[in-house]
């Protein structure tokens, strides 16, 4: 079969007649092959393999470029990428490595295709396509991988053992590739990855987190982490949700699993946002549960307090796996905290309640509002539809609430510098009671949210604190 159709943009023109002049073989590699056939769409991502130096034949294609891009050079990895138009084109020189215990940093010796071939993670990303003349778009395939992506097997190339042990970033993107492709890891390969598992200490927190967020953004992330939990690399990763596993039992009293539970909140919510983050939200929601609960004698199982836990949790976890500490973190944290909120309304739907509600999660409400909807995970049908039910009345009664109260972004009614005019007050206490007594009637819905009603309660507060007015 030939595949000139994967290789109609121009650029790979200009590649192979770069190769030519240079007198090198170049063949296109990796990613750009394996979704080409899968029909993901063009890839903005080429790799492209030269059987001598990478870093020459991306200075000759850039040359060859009418606007002669810039050429980057990483000098220790002996490669160079090239940004043309909105692609980016990474070239790398054939090579055999080796790698050494400590590190995922190889030695690196110049090879043949099939040597470089040999030392990719997977059958399915050592795909290449010729760019020369002799045999230009031909599929150089020596693992058949072409029948694992068939398959949708992730196999490596080599024994396994290796190929992890080589670059233990590999267990991850095996599992990460399985999950956004729906694919099966083969046996061997699975075995292997549960006995290198350790191995994922020396890889960077960092890279780690960006398999991570690739999991988290794939249709059904539980894939991801059924695997992680099973090969036993979770327990690395995010010990904090290995210890959600398992159901206890007390004189005949089950709470229930929180770790695939869990599972099925980050799926659930994965139907219905993008929002990388209000998915990490749905991982962690439950997280404060393994050091909250309790067994009593009388009402069973309780985990009091999960939240607020869970909550200080993130900070924990985001800091140990060197994620960001900035504003995305607040608003994990602020989902994890509120988590339970609506699950309480949605039995009693009260406007105060409500109010209240819009209030504590500002601008957020309705991401939390998604958040409980995925947290239903129910096998009762009946409950099932009551808890959806009563979640689009508290969904109504937050739009009409705010309609009319405005409590999002709440501003108070009445300013500090009024009240210290209307009593001639220095900045004091009274001010502060006088504030949160306005703002609590607001709530609780004893007056609207409004400049003259709130003077009025004013003007009652301050006589009751003894104030006199200054007419
Ligand atoms: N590769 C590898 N081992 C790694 C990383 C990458 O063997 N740890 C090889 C694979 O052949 C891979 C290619 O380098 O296809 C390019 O890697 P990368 O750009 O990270 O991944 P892609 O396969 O292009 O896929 P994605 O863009 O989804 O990450």
């Amino acid at each position: 079969m030939n595949y000139k159709q994967a290789l109609k943009h121009h650029i790979f023109d200009v590649i192979s007649q770069s190769a030519q002049q240079l007198n090198v073989d170049c063949f296109v590699i990796g990613g750009f092959v394996r979704d080409y056939l899968l029909e993901r769409g063009d890839a903005k991502d080429i790799d492209v393999v030269a059987v001598g130096s990478g870093i020459q034949l991306a200075q000759q294609v850039a040359k060859n470029l009418p606007n002669h891009p810039k050429v980057q050079i990483f000098k220790t990895y002996g490669t160079a990428m090239l940004k043309h138009e909105d692609i980016e084109i990474e070239f790398v020189g054939a090579r055999k490595e080796s790698y050494n215990e400590d590190s995922r940093n190889p030695f690196v010796e110049n090879g043949t295709l099939e040597d470089d071939q040999n030392r990719r993670d997977f059958t399915i990303n050592a795909l290449a396509l010729s760019l020369n003349s002799s045999n230009y778009a031909e599929l150089l395939d020596p693992f058949n991988g072409i029948e694992d992506l068939d398959k949708g097997i992730i196999r490596t190339p080599l024994d396994p053992d290796i190929t992890y042990s080589d670059d233990p970033l590999r267990m991850l993107r095996a599992i990460r590739f399985a999950t956004q492709l729906n694919f099966t890891i083969e046996n061997a390969s699975l075995k292997a990855i549960s006995d290198n598992k350790e191995r994922i200490e020396i890889i960077t927190k960092e890279r780690i987190v960006v398999e991570l967020h690739k999991i988290l953004q794939s249709k059904t992330p539980s894939i991801g982490f059924k695997l992680l939990e099973q090969t036993g690399l979770l327990d690395y990763i995010l010990p904090e949700l290995t210890a959600l596993k398992g159901i206890d039992e007390i004189e005949g009293q089950k709470h229930k699993d929180n770790f695939y539970h869990t599972l099925e909140v980050v799926d659930n919510i994965a139907k219905t946002t993008d929002n990388l983050w209000l998915r990490w939200a749905a991982l962690l929601h439950d997280i404060g549960k393994a050091p909250t609960k309790k067994f009593h004698k009388k009402i069973g199982w309780t985990f009091h307090g999960h939240e607020f836990v869970g909550s200080k949790m993130v900070y924990k976890l985001f800091k140990r796996l060197k994620m960001p500490l900035n504003d995305k973190m607040k608003f994990v944290q602020k989902m994890v905290f509120m988590s339970s909120r609506p699950i309480v309304l949605a039995t009693d739907v009260t406007d105060s309640a409500v109010r209240r509600l819009v209030f504590d999660a500002g601008e957020y409400v309705d991401d939390l509002m998604t958040l409980c909807e995925a947290d239903i995970t129910t096998k009762n049908p009946k409950k099932f539809k009551k808890y959806h039910h009563n979640f689009k009345i508290v969904r109504d009664k937050i739009i009409e609430v705010e309609e009319r109260d405005h409590v999002r972004n709440f501003q108070p009614p009445v300013s500090g510098e009024e009240i210290m005019e209307a009593f001639n007050l220095k900045p004091s206490r009274e001010i502060g009671i006088i504030k949160e007594a306005i703002k609590e009637a607001i709530l609780e819905g004893d007056i609207p949210n409004e400049h003259d009603a709130a003077i009025q309660l004013m003007l009652e507060k301050g006589k009751a604190l003894g104030l006199k007015t200054t007419e």
